[in-house]
């Protein structure tokens, strides 16, 4: 059972299979302050990130395949109601493809930005709302731990922490 942070602590979760997690994309694409977030997500290779991102789409209505950027860096997404980009920094060193590939303009717009190995491009990047950090355990089982860095952020994470508690 988590618990609710005060404000600027970690929240921290377990997702003991990838229904949980598919759980977690649910509720927090249910917080209307995540339209316009930047959510950098950190882990390991495999650690489910690009897991997290996929339910995450498809809880935000996002009908077609999903990709993973690995190789395009990012991929675009529109819904009715949101614009999103899904990064994916792996094979990103090149600042002066920052600039290039217009992501500095993404990242000043409205929409929801998600940034996997955001440590690849953290001289370029702003801080984001909110950081989720997904740690392999064993088998399904993830161990989660969320911080916000802005008052966005705070606000997405006191929502997940009521959610959280409320299932
Ligand atoms: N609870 C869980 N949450 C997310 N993924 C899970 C979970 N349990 C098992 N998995 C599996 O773990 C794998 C995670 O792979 P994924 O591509 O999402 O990792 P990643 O963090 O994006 O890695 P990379 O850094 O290579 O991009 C998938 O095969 C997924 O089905
Ligand atoms: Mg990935």
């Amino acid at each position: 059972m988590p618990t609710a942070p005060p404000e600027s602590q970690p929240l921290t979760l377990q997702w003991r299979t990838e229904s949980d997690t598919a759980r977690f994309a649910a509720q927090l694409a249910a917080l209307p302050a995540l339209a316009n977030a930047f959510v950098a997500l950190r882990g390991d290779l495999g650690a489910g990130k690009t897991t997290l991102v996929r339910h995450l789409l498809r809880a935000l209505g996002v009908t077609g395949r999903i990709k993973s950027p690995t190789y395009a860096v990012v991929e675009p997404y529109t819904t009715g109601k949101h614009s999103i980009w899904h990064f994916d920094f792996y094979r990103f060193s090149d600042p002066r493809e920052w600039e290039d590939a217009g992501f500095r303009d993404i990242f000043t717009s409205p929409g929801l930005k998600l940034a996997e190995w955001p440590q690849n491009a953290q001289k370029c990047l702003p801080d984001a709302d909110l950081e989720i950090d997904i740690q392999v355990e064993d088998d399904e089982n993830r161990r989660v731990t969320m911080r916000a860095a802005t008052p966005k952020g705070h606000t997405l994470l006191s929502a997940l922490a009521l959610a959280c508690m409320n299932t």
